[in-house]
Parts: C-alpha cells; sequence; structure tokens
C-alpha cells in the first residue's frame, strides 16, 4: 500500500496550528463602513431589504462614526438621502445639503482619527434616478456631468471629506475631479475612485436604502457584467488620471477581477461587498439556511484572499468588534 508521503492534513490538525499558517488576515483597518444619513427624519428609519442597516439621523450617525472611531475602522462612507430631489441634483452641491452637513458632522466628531469618504455621484440627488444629468434626449450626458461632479468634488471636501470616491462611472470623472481639488487648494484629497463598477442586480437593495426613483437601469455608463478587459482598462484610466485607490464593484460575483487589477497598479485596490451580497447571506441566515458569522467571515476573508487590499462592507462594524475581542 503506497501511502502519502506529503500530508497537507498537518497543518489543519488544531486551531493553533491553521491559526499559524493562515495566509489571509481580516484587520479593522482594513474595513470601511458605508453609511446612509438622512434628511428630515427624527428617528433612524430601518432599510426593509438590509437587516441591521438603516438611514440615519444626523444624530444616531454622529454616534456611528464616534463607534466607527473606537472600533479601528479604516473609515466611513458616506451617502446622502436629501428629502427633495430634482433633475440637476443641486443637493449634491449645496454646502446645506445633507451629504455635505453628514460629511461637516462626521469631521466634528471624529477629527484625523477616522478617514471621513464620501460617494461622489448624483443617483441620490436627482429625481430621475441616474448618476448624471440628461440631455434633450434623456440620456445620461458625460460631459455635462463631469462639471457638476468637479464641484461636487470641491464642496465635499470643503465639507470635510478626506477622501472622495466618485462612483457615477463618466468617462474622465476622476481627472476632472483632480483637477478641481487641486486647484482649489484640496491636493491632499484623496481620490478613491469606482474603478471598475458593473450595471448589477446586486445593487437592488441600495435603491431602497436611497430611495431611489431610477426608471430603467444604468448599461450605458456601467460596465458589462460579461467582460473583463474592460475592467482592467477603467482601472488604468483611472489610476493615469490620479486616483489614489482603484475600486471593484460589486466584489463577490467579480472576484476574478481583483487579482486581475492588482496585478496591473502599483495603487490599493479596494473591492465591495454591496447591499444585494449582504442581502443574500441575511436572508438565507434568517431561514436558518446558513450559518450567518463563519458566511460574513468567509465572504470577507475571499475578498481579502483575491487580493483586495481594502474592503467596504455593511458588516465593518460588526467584523471589527469580533476581531478586536
Ligand atoms: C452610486 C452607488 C451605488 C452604490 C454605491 N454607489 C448604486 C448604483 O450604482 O446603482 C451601490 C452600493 C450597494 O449596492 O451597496 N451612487
Amino acid at each position: 500500500m503506497a501511502f502519502p508521503s506529503d500530508r497537507p492534513r498537518r497543518l489543519r490538525q488544531s486551531p493553533a496550528m491553521r491559526r499559524l499558517v493562515a495566509e489571509t488576515h481580516v484587520r479593522s483597518s482594513q474595513l470601511i463602513l458605508p453609511m446612509f444619513v438622512a434628511e428630515g427624519i427624527t428617528e433612524p428609519r430601518p432599510i426593509a431589504s438590509m437587516p441591521g442597516v438603516v438611514q440615519h439621523t444626523r444624530d444616531t450617525a454622529r454616534k456611528a462614526y464616534a463607534e466607527a472611531a473606537a472600533l479601528g475602522l479604516g473609515g466611513v462612507m458616506l451617502f446622502g438621502v436629501p428629502e427633495h430631489k430634482d433633475a440637476q441634483g443641486s443637493g449634491a452641491l449645496d454646502p446645506d445639503g445633507i451629504l455635505n452637513v453628514a460629511l461637516a458632522d462626521a469631521r466634528a466628531e471624529v477629527g484625523d482619527d477616522l478617514l471621513v469618504m464620501s460617494d461622489l455621484c448624483l443617483d441620490e440627488f436627482t429625481d430621475h434616478g441616474h448618476c448624471g444629468v440628461l440631455d434633450d434626449q434623456g440620456r445620461v450626458d458625460n460631459d455635462a456631468t463631469l462639471e457638476i461632479y468637479a464641484q461636487m468634488g470641491v464642496v465635499q471636501a470643503e465639507s470635510g471629506a478626506h477622501v472622495v470616491g466618485p462612483s457615477g462611472m463618466m468617462d474622465g470623472q476622476v481627472g476632472v475631479v483632480r483637477a478641481a481639488l487641486d486647484q482649489a487648494g484640496h491636493s491632499d484629497t484623496v481620490i478613491l475612485a469606482y474603478a471598475a463598477k458593473y450595471a448589477s442586480a446586486f445593487y437592488g437593495p441600495f435603491r431602497e436604502a436611497i430611495g431611489s426613483s431610477l426608471q430603467g437601469d444604468r448599461k450605458t455608463y456601467q460596465q458589462d457584467p460579461a467582460n473583463a478587459r474592460e475592467a482592467l482598462r477603467e482601472a488604468l484610466l483611472d489610476v493615469a488620471e490620479g486616483a489614489d485607490i482603484v475600486m471593484v464593484k460589486p466584489a463577490l460575483a467579480y472576484l476574478d477581477l481583483i487579482p486581475l487589477i492588482r496585478s496591473h497598479v502599483t495603487v490599493p485596490v479596494a473591492a465591495y461587498s454591496i447591499s444585494g451580497e449582504m442581502a443574500m447571506v441575511e436572508a438565507a441566515a434568517a431561514n436558518g439556511w446558513i450559518d450567518r458569522e463563519r458566511t460574513i467571515d468567509e465572504v470577507i476573508t475571499s475578498i481579502r484572499r483575491a487580493g483586495a487590499d481594502i474592503v467596504l462592507t455593511y458588516w465593518a462594524a460588526e467584523l471589527a468588534a469580533r476581531l478586536n475581542r
């Protein structure tokens, strides 16, 4: 009988042995918590399709920023939910608009102890729900949108964002935001570019989270799920335009793109474990079909193992609390 001479099982025999040889670690400092802050509400409003996630009031959000800092998270990524929307998304440029006041609150609360990041996109602010303004035929107008993004970047930096995250997938968005920030004296503001962002069905719960009024889809600006080379093209363009960090989104269904991009750029790579990914896990766990904590650990570890340096996840605070214990 030929018994095996090489026995990989030897290194799996106990928790201590497995800990010794674990190749991938998740640290609180690598996790970013996305948060929703709503205008005109007095109590946090639960988001049914994202169990445990709420639309915060400015006050409850402040507590969450302090908690995130105490947990040693890498940062918070803020999304604003305005009371009124219009075709131009003008709430995005208003220094008193919900996202901008939330950024200021966050900086007042945490200073430089926690990185304050902001979504830089118009979909939360437009009544048609698109990420940009529309032309006279109802198409998303790339270059008219860029002019607004440039101003938005400056307003967000002036409100307190350490990091801005252009997420609208307009061509040239990183370049115009970088130029506008530099010109306004914000050369230290970091750009986390949503470089490879797909037209994904997994964004479903997010639409509820921001009260989106989107009709139709985003297929003329977000990427086709069939394409991988195109993700590399997008990431390289963003780096050339001045992105400090590039992101892949969604994460799980696009894990193959993380090592692809990681091996072609020298900047940090982030991945966003999005609303639909968390909703699937929460729904299955609520039915008793999977072990919730083990599944969460496995999902986030797999995104790190694929090569993401940074992970955006709605479970960031919960995970950090578990890691710190
Ligand atoms: C655009 C934006 C979206 C998400 C983050 N930024 C929605 C979209 O592009 O349709 C989705 C995040 C998630 O689903 O968790 N502002």
